[in-house]
């Protein structure tokens, strides 16, 4: 049996935007889950079918030994928690997640650093916002401690899945989902909680090279009131169309607009914005203020910080369509740039659309200062610069 007790985590301060408004409200511990019953993998994957993988591991194909899983009912709360082989699949074709969407996830990666030591990214982050997602959803939060204690569980069991190529890691998957087998529009009395883990190499096979960037003019991602800051299943979904139509028009990547004014630029596909107003130590970053339709990128707020560590001002606002077009033609718009865990810090090189024309992003390449962010955070997840955020969370 693995018990699982964590530290407590100051993130009150930790995730205060600009606005003073803490970005990931704690919520109350109630948890009465201590331990994460070990029922680990018999017979696991072996080493020569692990370095099979890790030789070409792509984004999220191939899964680790285990999962943890753990199970709400009103009357029991969170229980059943364990760690256990394979398969993450719980209830009938009649589950609540199934018919009506009820499910949310999250993202992070464990990175292996030279010094063997494993480690997350600020997961209490990803805790807090997945908190944040289930109130929305209707679904019942999974305490901190058992969302770090699951990552701690699996991470330790399944260690031998966190590649050693600084380029690659062990991404981490989080879901919560209704699991009620019985059809019926109201929030599940049952649920399930399972963490799986996947090795990955880059999100973008073709390496950091610019994204070109179809904006979609026809399709919204989120309007106000709705689900845009949680990270639920129906987002997706519904993305998936607009993500078809960019490809169709010779695009990476589609970028978001927002739903009332049709102007603002809210995010690219499944990452943050990144606009650079002029060059060197005098360049300014904006990012699109956190409307309540935009997800709260853990990566957003960690470059808001490394851009001022690295003297640069940065800061949340709004930039629309046309001030864009216009400021890369003037050379105001320097760089741009989209991040999020899968892909770090991917840089935009073309804008395309139906309607507000189509221009390359100063020469379409990568931008330097983009660059340097990228290696600045980069360096933190793999060690080889010092953690001076307290951001890693080592955990073997
Ligand atoms: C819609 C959306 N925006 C932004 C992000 C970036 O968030 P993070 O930096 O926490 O990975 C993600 C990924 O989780 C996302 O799905």
């Amino acid at each position: 049996m693995t018990t699982f007790v964590h530290n407590d985590l100051d993130v009150s301060a930790a995730h205060v935007v600009a606005s003073g408004q803490p970005l990931y409200p704690a919520v109350e511990r109630t948890s009465a889950v201590s331990a994460i019953a070990n029922h680990a993998n018999t017979s696991p994957a072996t080493t020569e079918q692990r370095e099979a993988i890790f030789a070409d591991p792509g984004f999220g194909r191939y899964f680790s030994d285990n999962v943890v899983r753990a199970v709400w009912t009103k009357a029991d709360g969170w229980h059943q928690a364990e760690l256990v082989a394979g398969s993450a699949s719980a209830g009938g074709l009649g589950i609540n997640a199934l018919h009506y969407g009820q499910s949310i996830f999250e993202g992070l990666k464990a990175y292996r650093q030279a010094d063997g030591g494993i480690y997350t990214f600020r997961p209490e982050a990803n805790a807090l916002r997945f908190q944040r997602s289930a109130h929305r959803l209707a679904l019942p939060p999974v305490p901190t401690d058992l969302f770090i204690g699951a990552i701690e569980a699996l991470v330790r069991q399944d260690q031998a899945w966190v590649p050693t190529d600084p380029d690659q890691s062990l991404y981490l998957r989080p879901l919560e989902f209704g699991s009620e087998d019985a059809l019926g529009v109201r929030p599940s009395t049952h649920v399930t909680f399972v963490l799986m883990a996947s090795p990955v190499g880059a999100y973008f096979p073709q390496g950091v090279k610019p994204v070109s960037v179809w904006l979609s003019d026809e399709y919204v991602r989120a309007a106000p009131g709705g689900t845009g800051e949680a990270k639920c299943a129906g987002n997706y979904a519904s993305s998936l169309i607009a993500q078809a139509e960019a490809s169709d028009n010779g695009c990476d990547q589609v970028v978001w607009i927002d739903a009332i004014e049709r102007k603002y630029i809210e995010e690219m596909g499944g990452m943050n914005m990144f606009f650079v107003y002029g060059s060197g130590s005098s360049a300014r970053l904006v990012t699109p203020r956190l409307t309540g339709t935009l997800l709260p990128g853990v990566t957003r707020d960690s470059i808001l910080t490394l851009a001022r560590d690295l003297g640069y001002q940065a800061e949340e606002g709004t930039i629309t369509v046309d001030q864009w077009r216009e400021g890369c033609a003037s050379g105001e718009i320097t760089e741009t740039f989209a991040c999020g865990t899968a892909a770090v810090i991917t840089p935009v090189g073309r804008v395309d659309s139906k309607n507000s024309g189509a221009w390359n992003i100063a020469d379409g390449g990568s931008g330097e200062i983009t660059m340097k962010l990228r290696s600045a955070l980069v360096d933190i997840q793999t060690g080889k610069a010092p953690d001076n955020h307290n951001w890693m969370h080592r955990i073997v």
